[in-house]
């Protein structure tokens, strides 16, 4: 049986949070059925911005590990690997460094609204300015067809398949794959504040890991209509988190609409609705905190994981590496 590939992955720079269950964690789950799944902890990438504190990306990847686990990533179906562990990577990434221009790079949308937000300027890293061209190897070097992202990392995969056409026509062959961003329906959660990004920078983020108060709290300071004051008042849906939220998690989508309804017209208190999100987050965040406490409690066997899904990653991505080494007629030894 021939699955497709898959190769996503998360940078290591802090615990997962409901975002990113809802925008990739679940479709993974999914995926461990129907594809030949790769996970990459992308310690390497992180660094790309978080140069100035190792610490957090040697700490994140366990903490990383121990979130794929605790949602139900099973690593006899989902091969978990590491980054920096994976040679093949680094060396094919400063391969197509030579097929990609300093002017691409900076045209991306990606990195140009990153640059943005960062407020990098022309400081901007040299490694963060050329992660399209790692993250392009990172897909190629597992020869993956599919990759599923968030609309913001769309340009990525644009130009992870620009750098492969180059590859090929330069090789005469087409050694290397194109790849396919899958981009959920959902799109991406807003932070609890309703700022557009839920991040634990931020300070906006339900972490998978949260503790039963640190989802009372978070559900209770969510943004939702400023202007409904009274409970008899019209409120907004629109914009409102809550209602997004449960659009993202409430699974009886009936009850949800007649409550969009209720409140819209005037007559649902934000207490309320509030209440019935919390109930929901804290059902779905239960189970994954209690499995996450087991496995922290045996770190030898995370560690397994991550060396066992590394080893097996090394060798596919070695291969793929001799391959377009082969393919461009490089020097063999
Ligand atoms: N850029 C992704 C993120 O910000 C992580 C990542 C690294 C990735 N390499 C990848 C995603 C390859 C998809 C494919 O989380």
């Amino acid at each position: 049986m021939n699955r497709p590939t898959i190769l996503t992955g998360d940078r290591t720079t802090g615990p997962l949070h409901i975002g990113h269950y809802a925008g990739s964690l679940a479709n993974r789950l999914r995926y461990q059925d129907s594809h030949d799944q790769f996970l990459l902890l992308a310690d390497t990438q992180a660094l790309t911005d978080n140069a100035h504190d190792p610490e957090k990306v040697r700490r994140s990847v366990i903490e990383v590990a121990l979130d794929y686990l605790a949602v139900g990533i099973d690593p006899a179906r989902t091969t978990i690997c590491l980054q920096s562990h994976l040679p093949a990577l680094a060396e094919l990434s400063m391969l197509y460094l030579n097929f990609v221009t300093v002017a691409r790079l900076e045209r991306n949308p990606t990195i140009k609204d990153e640059i943005r937000a960062r407020g990098f300027g022309r400081d901007i890293p040299a490694g963060f300015l050329c992660y399209p061209a790692a993250q392009a190897a990172d897909i190629t070097a597992f020869k993956a067809t599919v990759v599923p992202v968030g609309e913001d990392q769309a340009p990525l995969i644009e130009q992870t398949n620009e750098i492969v056409r180059r590859i090929n026509t330069t090789a005469g062959r087409a050694v290397l794959p194109e790849a396919r961003a899958v981009i959920p329906k959902a799109g991406r959660l807003p932070g609890i504040d309703g700022k557009a990004k839920m991040s634990k920078s931020g300070g906006n983020a339900i972490a998978l890991s949260a503790s039963p108060d640190e989802i009372r709290n978070a559900v209770k300071a969510m943004f939702t209509d400023p202007n409904h004051l009274r409970v008899e008042d019209p409120g907004r849906v629109e914009g409102n988190v809550v209602f997004t939220y449960l659009d993202a998690f409430d699974t009886d989508q009936n009850t949800l609409a007649e409550l969009k309804a209720q409140y819209q017209r005037g007559g649902l208190g934000d207490g309320k609705l509030k209440a019935r999100l919390e109930a929901i987050l804290q059902d779905l965040i239960a189970p994954i905190r209690a499995r996450r406490a087991e496995f922290a409690q045996d770190r030898g066997y995370v560690f397994d994981v991550i060396r066992e899904g590394t080893h097996r990653a090394r060798e596919r991505t070695e291969a793929t590496k001799r391959d377009v080494v082969s393919a461009l007629g490089l020097f063999e030894l």
